[in-house]
C-alpha cells in the first residue's frame, strides 16, 4: 500500500477518459497521479484499464506480465493481490496487460453494472485518490468507468474532431440519463502558435490547458512522470495547476 498520507480525506476516483485515442489520456493520468502522490501527499493508486498498458510501462517496477489484469473483474484474483509499487514513492499501480482486451465482453457477460465501482469501493480505505487510465471508446468498460468515477477528466486536442468527440460524450451522457460525475474538459497538446488552437482556447476560456511540449514527449524515453525529471518546467507546472483544479472540484462534492 502507498504510505505517508498527511491529510485525512474522503477517497475519490478520477477517470481520465476520452472517446478518441491518442489525445493524452495516459500522459495526463501519470502526471496527475504523480501530483496526487508527490505534491498533495495523497495515498494514490493508478489503475491502468487499457490493454495497451502504456501507463503500466511508464511506471511499473515489474514488467513481467501475468495476464491477470482481467481476472480481477471475474473474481478469479483478489484485486489487492495485483497492486504493486510503482517507480514513484507513495504511488501504487494496478498494471494492465493484454488480458484486458476481453474486458468489454466479460462485463457484458457478467451483467454486473457496478463491478468496477464495487472493486474501487473495496480499495477506498487504502487510497485517497484512485486515477483510472481508460482505453478510448464508448464501450462496456467506459460505462463501468462512468459509474465508478467521482470526476471525469477529458483531454481534448484543440481541433474540430477532438472537440466533436467531446460533444459526442456529453450528448451520450444526456441521452443515457441518470446521474454521472462532473466532467472536467482539459485542452491537451496545445500549440499556441497555431491559429486553430488559439481560437479553440478563446472559445473555452475556463478549460485548463496542457501545452504541446518536447519535455512531455521525453516521458516515454525516460519512463518517468514529468515531476520526476523536470519539476520546474512549464509543462510540469501546467499539470500541477490542473491537479489543483481537480482537487478544488473534488472538494466541492
Ligand atoms: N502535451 C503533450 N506534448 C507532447 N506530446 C504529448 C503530449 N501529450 C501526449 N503526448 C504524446 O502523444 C502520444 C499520445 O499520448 P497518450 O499516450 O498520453 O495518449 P492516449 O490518449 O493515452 O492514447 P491512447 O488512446 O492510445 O491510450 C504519446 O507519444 C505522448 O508522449
Ligand atoms: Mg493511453
Amino acid at each position: 500500500m502507498a504510505k505517508g498520507s498527511t491529510q485525512k480525506t474522503a477517497s475519490a476516483t478520477i477517470a481520465v477518459y476520452s472517446l478518441k485515442g491518442g489525445v493524452g489520456k495516459t500522459t495526463m493520468s501519470v502526471n496527475l497521479a504523480w501530483a496526487s502522490a508527490c505534491i498533495s501527499r495523497r495515498r494514490t493508486l493508478l489503475w491502468d484499464l487499457d490493454p495497451q498498458a502504456a501507463s503500466s510501462w511508464l511506471l511499473s517496477t515489474d514488467q513481467t506480465s501475468r495476464d491477470a489484469a482481467q481476472a480481477i473483474f471475474s473474481k478469479d484474483v483478489e484485486v489487492k493481490k495485483l497492486i504493486q509499487p510503482s517507480t514513484v514513492p507513495a504511488l501504487d499501480l494496478i498494471a494492465a496487460d493484454t488480458s484486458l482486451r476481453g474486458l468489454d465482453h466479460l462485463f457484458r457477460e457478467m451483467d454486473k453494472k457496478k463491478r468496477l465501482a464495487k472493486l474501487i469501493e473495496s480499495l477506498s480505505r487504502d487510497y485517497d485518490r484512485i486515477i483510472l487510465d481508460c482505453p478510448p471508446g464508448l464501450t462496456e468498460t467506459s460505462e463501468q468507468v462512468l459509474r465508478a468515477a467521482d470526476l471525469i477528466v477529458i483531454p481534448v486536442i484543440p481541433s474540430p474532431l477532438s472537440q466533436r468527440a467531446m460533444g459526442e460524450v456529453a450528448r451520450y451522457l444526456v441521452q443515457r440519463g441518470g446521474a454521472h460525475a462532473p466532467i472536467l474538459p482539459v485542452y491537451s497538446m496545445v500549440d499556441r502558435r497555431r491559429s486553430l488552437h488559439r481560437a479553440a482556447l478563446e472559445s473555452q476560456t475556463g478549460w485548463p490547458a496542457i501545452p504541446m511540449a518536447s519535455t512531455i514527449e521525453q516521458m516515454t524515453v525516460r519512463r518517468k512522470p514529468l515531476g520526476a525529471f523536470a519539476p520546474a518546467s512549464p509543462s510540469a507546472q501546467a499539470f500541477a495547476s490542473l491537479w489543483t483544479q481537480v482537487e478544488r472540484q473534488l472538494s466541492g462534492r
